[in-house]
């Protein structure tokens, strides 16, 4: 499984880039908010050391503005992908950029229903967004199964699924296990994975036994 880095710093991404831990990116409006940079200097600076699918979020909300927001977005770099929210318009608009080889991730993905015609209308990827589901007390992960089974199942599709609005390190792993073909995470949350207390112990033990080998 693939991890993608959810997150709009130049800086942090570098750190997760050096760790293998950026097979992509997921940036959307609030996280770009909150980096105080601008979407197209943020996703023109990803771009240029990330190799895998870059996401940057389109804000129109009509077929025809995000088709033209998309062509946009889709010239600052050949691993540009657009996000755009799964509504009718997002479809229409993800049908048609898809025609023209503008690859979509269709985002705020909440149902398997919406997952079948985001297969259809030939989006790339899709964000199934785990933690907000959680948050309202629905099964984020059973989701991601119940679409994976859907998608393999279905022979003339590419599409792949993402899962995203992760929040913890079992949210991972639980996607893993339910089928997910990458997941995207905060940095704080890939950090946590790192550790471990009986790591921490087994390696303080190692430092003070060595010295008594000297
Ligand atoms: C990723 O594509 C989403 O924008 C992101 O994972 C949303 O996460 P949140 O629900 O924690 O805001």
């Amino acid at each position: 499984m693939k991890i993608f880095i959810d997150s709009a710093d130049v800086n942090e991404i570098k750190e997760a880039a050096a760790l293998g831990l950026a097979d992509g990116v997921t940036t959307n409006p609030t996280l770009i908010a909150k980096s105080g940079v601008s979407l197209e200097k943020t996703i023109r600076a990803i771009a240029s050391f990330v190799e895998g699918p870059v996401n940057a979020e389109v804000t129109s909300t009509k077929a025809p503005d995000i088709i033209a927001e998309g062509r946009r977005i889709a010239q600052w770099g050949k691993n540009v992908h657009v996000k755009i929210p799964i509504d009718h318009e997002g479809l229409v608009a993800c049908r048609a950029l898809a025609k023209e080889g503008i690859a979509s991730t269709l985002t705020l993905v909440f149902s398997a229903g919406q997952a079948i015609l985001a297969a259809r209308a030939g989006a790339a990827w899709i964000c199934p967004f785990v933690g907000r589901l959680d948050d309202i007390s629905h099964d984020g992960i059973e989701l991601i199964r119940t679409i994976a089974a859907i998608y393999d199942a279905d022979t003339d599709s590419n599409t792949r699924i993402l899962a995203a609005s992760v929040r913890t390190p079992v949210h991972v792993i639980e996607s893993a296990l339910a089928g997910a073909d990458a997941v995207t995470a905060p940095f704080p949350v890939l950090k946590q994975m790192m550790q471990h207390p009986l790591t921490e112990r087994g390696i303080r033990q190692f430092l003070e036994d060595a010295k008594k080998s000297r």
